[in-house]
């Protein structure tokens, strides 16, 4: 599949998450039918000043296949001068962040703040694209507030630019995270668009990707909260009607080694391995019986060792005993904040 110049194995994708759209999940998520992924948000100024902590989240697994690099930051030369930067470690694309609400970015005119005054963007746009040469992208909200959707202002002018295509996160910057994702605009854009679009919103489910998936007039999709408690949703959405998933907590503690292996070899810092483990096996335990003590558990052991036996134990036990069942409920309120 194509979205401008950019091939991409599937029309689901993941959605960038900071402090998780790290090189490891990202290629598990692959390996789990993810169509193509995107990477946390990455300071431009920080990309500029050679800080190392955060040019190491610029970094690509050789066995990453269809990876964008997204970058935030209000200033043209300044975001030129990082995408070339982040062009060096091998993405398919650049993405710019135009979503982000937090306070911190939006008060330096990044992120969403991008989208409230349009009369520079064309400029801002046309300097990043001038520097690189690798296609270019964006990801936005669908405006400021209720009164200001101007996302299809914003997708014509990068048009224009020659910006590939745009993801959309279905809120608005006041919204936050509250209330639903509109995807009666979403389907309203992706069909007067002039660049294809990707919709993104509260796709929690198989179920709600498969049936959006077949309805669209979006030419993607991208989840980003649903994979992190079932990590096989990408497959699971394409399973046939009336099919069930066939994944149990074997393939949980299958993921659980390959996640650590990868993340193994991205970092041999003990703590960032430990965090981030800890964090993934918490959601992938999500709606399973007995979720809460094990979460427990996993915060109250001591090292790695010790989390991925608890995480073993946790998941044969579960298939021993027959609970194989995992029920999570998709408008239950997850996560609910973030930087897009
Ligand atoms: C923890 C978290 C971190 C996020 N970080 C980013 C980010 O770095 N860049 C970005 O464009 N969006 C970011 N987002 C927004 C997501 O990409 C997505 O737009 C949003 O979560 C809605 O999709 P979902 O309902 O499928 O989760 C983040 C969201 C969450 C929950």
């Amino acid at each position: 599949m194509h979205l401008g110049h950019v091939g991409f194995s599937s029309p689901l994708l993941l959605a960038p998450m900071s402090a998780i759209c790290s090189a490891p999940f990202r290629l598990l998520m692959e390996d789990l039918g993810a169509g193509g992924t995107v990477s946390e948000l990455v300071s431009c100024h920080g990309i500029n000043y050679g800080n190392e902590k955060t040019k190491r989240m610029l970094t690509i697994d050789e066995r990453e296949e269809n990876i964008g690099l997204q970058l935030f930051g209000e200033d043209p030369k300044a975001m030129s001068e990082a995408a070339k930067v982040a062009e060096d470690y091998g993405p398919k694309f650049i993405d710019i962040n135009m979503g982000c609400p937090v306070r911190k970015v939006v008060t330096k005119g990044g992120g969403s703040a991008l989208m409230k005054d349009t009369s520079k963007l064309g400029a801002y746009f046309g300097s990043i694209k001038a520097a690189i040469n690798i296609p270019l992208t964006i990801k936005i909200r669908t405006g400021w507030d209720q009164d200001s959707r101007n996302a299809l202002e914003i997708i014509r002018i990068a048009r224009e630019e020659g910006v590939e295509f745009v993801a959309v996160h279905g809120r608005t910057r006041t919204q936050q995270y509250r209330g639903q994702a509109d995807w009666d605009f979403l389907e309203f854009l992706a069909s007067e668009s002039p660049l294809p679009i990707i919709g993104n919103g509260d796709l929690h489910s198989p179920e709600k990707a498969k049936a959006r998936l077949k309805t669209t007039r979006c030419q993607g999709l991208m989840l980003g909260r649903g994979p992190l408690r079932n990590p096989f949703i990408f497959l699971d959405s394409y399973l046939n009607e009336g099919e069930v998933s066939p994944f149990t907590p074997a393939d949980y503690i299958e993921i659980t080694q390959r996640l650590f292996d990868y993340t193994r070899s991205y970092t041999d810092r003990e703590r960032t391995i430990l965090v981030q483990l800890r964090k993934h096996v918490v959601w992938f335990a999500a709606g399973f019986a007995g979720a809460a003590h094990f979460r427990n558990e996993i915060f109250k052991s001591q090292g790695i060792d010790e989390t991925l036996e608890i995480t073993e134990n946790y998941f044969k036990s579960l298939m021993e005993s027959g609970r194989n069942n995992k029920q999570i409920d998709p408008e239950q309120s997850f996560m609910a904040g973030g930087h897009g």
